[in-house]
């Protein structure tokens, strides 16, 4: 009997003790694991945030713009291929059914250019299809793809952009885009440009997403470019390519411009090309000079130096994430009572007569 008790006393005292034991272990096992997730939310800096790229990356994601009436649609920043040479121009740029002989140069070899200065009152546009391969009969020849992608009103070209037949914005963890794509403008010299000087008078478009573009680009892919995007009124951007490489983000110039901004008033910008030097201006102030002898790959220069074409353009940056983004798009059709315009008022070219023979 007492040997009972005593057992039964015994058992309940080891019950009791290894109750409380294991409490306490739960108990501190809850504490512990709680820490542990109050520390994880307080310190959320353990979890790396996905990589943003770069500005001048995601200008390169840009569809080369303006050559193409229907830019394909870039990568997003998550495909984007690491900095590397040698890609070629994207196919976008290499556009379809209009293949136009380069024109011929004069007797003595030279490049023919014309230097003029013109408004757009009396400026001559041709549409592609009816460019019979003179360049002394027009001075602009449209490559749009669509209808009402420019007009021209008291003395200004007006580079529309047109809306897509339906609007739908499409939600990324990175960044929203567009899945169609407003129709912009390309107008092509008729004439090349082989060093010289070129200056536009522009004002852009305000409404993000709208890019404008005025290059001067060669057969071969050389290319000088100013691009203006819009919601950005106080930078300018400038930048270069030789022979189709892309080397991916390393060209991009991002110039401040001072208020009024370039969708406020019309600005004139410059590019200024000879065989030493590119220099970039707006309103007559230089805001980046390149220079040849510092593009040197192995003692060659990878310098603009084809005579190029001269391009005037508007188009939609709102068909990938990067390109969305740099563009401060993509475009809310749903909010345009209008059509987003860039005007261009004025366009003088002065072709440098030791390497053009000059016309007028
Ligand atoms: C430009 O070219 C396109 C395509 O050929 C054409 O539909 C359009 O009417 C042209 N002109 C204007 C002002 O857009
Ligand atoms: C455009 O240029 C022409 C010829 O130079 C000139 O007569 C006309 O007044 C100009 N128009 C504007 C709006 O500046
Ligand atoms: C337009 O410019 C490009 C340069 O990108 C040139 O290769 C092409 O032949 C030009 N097209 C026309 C119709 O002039
Ligand atoms: C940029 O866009 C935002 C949103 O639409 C607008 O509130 C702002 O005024 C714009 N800024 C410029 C500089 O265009
Ligand atoms: C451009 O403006 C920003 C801020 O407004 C300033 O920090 C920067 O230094 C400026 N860049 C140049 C080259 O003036």
């Amino acid at each position: 009997m007492t040997r009972l008790v005593k057992l039964g006393i015994l058992l309940v005292l080891v019950l009791l003790i290894a109750g409380e034991v294991l409490g306490k272990t739960h108990k501190h096992a809850t504490r512990k694991s709680k820490t542990k997730n109050h520390k994880h939310i307080k310190h959320p800096k353990n979890i790396k945030p996905p990589k943003k790229p770069s500005i001048i990356k995601s200008i390169k994601v840009a569809p080369t713009p303006k050559v193409s009436p229907t830019p394909s649609p870039s990568p997003s920043p998550k495909v984007v291929a690491p900095p590397q040479k040698g890609i070629p121009q994207p196919t976008s740029t290499k556009s379809s059914s209009i293949v136009a002989k380069t024109p011929q140069p004069a007797s003595n070899g030279k490049n023919i250019c014309r230097s003029y200065s013109q408004n757009f009152s009396e400026a001559r546009i041709v549409e592609h299809t009816d460019y019979q391969n003179d360049p002394k009969t027009a001075d602009w020849i449209n490559l749009s793809g669509t209808k009402g992608t420019y007009s021209l009103d008291g003395g200004n070209l007006n580079m529309i952009l047109q809306p897509p037949s339906s609007y739908e914005k499409i939600t990324t963890q990175y960044h929203p885009y567009n899945s169609k794509l407003g129709t912009g403008l390309t107008l092509n010299s008729t004439y090349m440009i082989h060093y010289g000087k070129v200056s536009a008078k522009i004002k852009s478009s305000s409404l993000g997403g709208v890019v404008t573009a005025y290059i001067t680009m060669s057969p071969n892919g050389d290319e000088i470019d100013w691009e203006l995007v819009g919601n950005d009124t106080l930078h300018a951007q400038s930048n270069w390519y030789w022979n189709g490489v892309i080397e991916w983000g390393v060209h991009g110039g991002m110039h401040n411009v001072t208020a009024p901004g370039i969708s406020d008033e019309f600005k004139t910008y410059t590019i200024d090309w000879t065989p030493e030097a590119i220099t970039w201006l707006i309103n007559g102030s230089p805001v980046r000079t390149l220079k040849q002898s510092d593009t040197l790959v192995d003692g060659v220069p990878h310098f603009p130096n084809h005579p190029s074409y001269i391009q005037l353009g508007i188009w939609d940056g709102s068909g990938a994430p990067g390109t969305a983004e740099w563009a401060n798009g993509p475009i809310d059709w749903s909010q345009q009572k209008t059509n987003p315009r860039t005007l261009v008022s004025e366009i003088e070219i002065e072709c440098d007569p030791t390497w053009n023979q000059v016309i007028n």
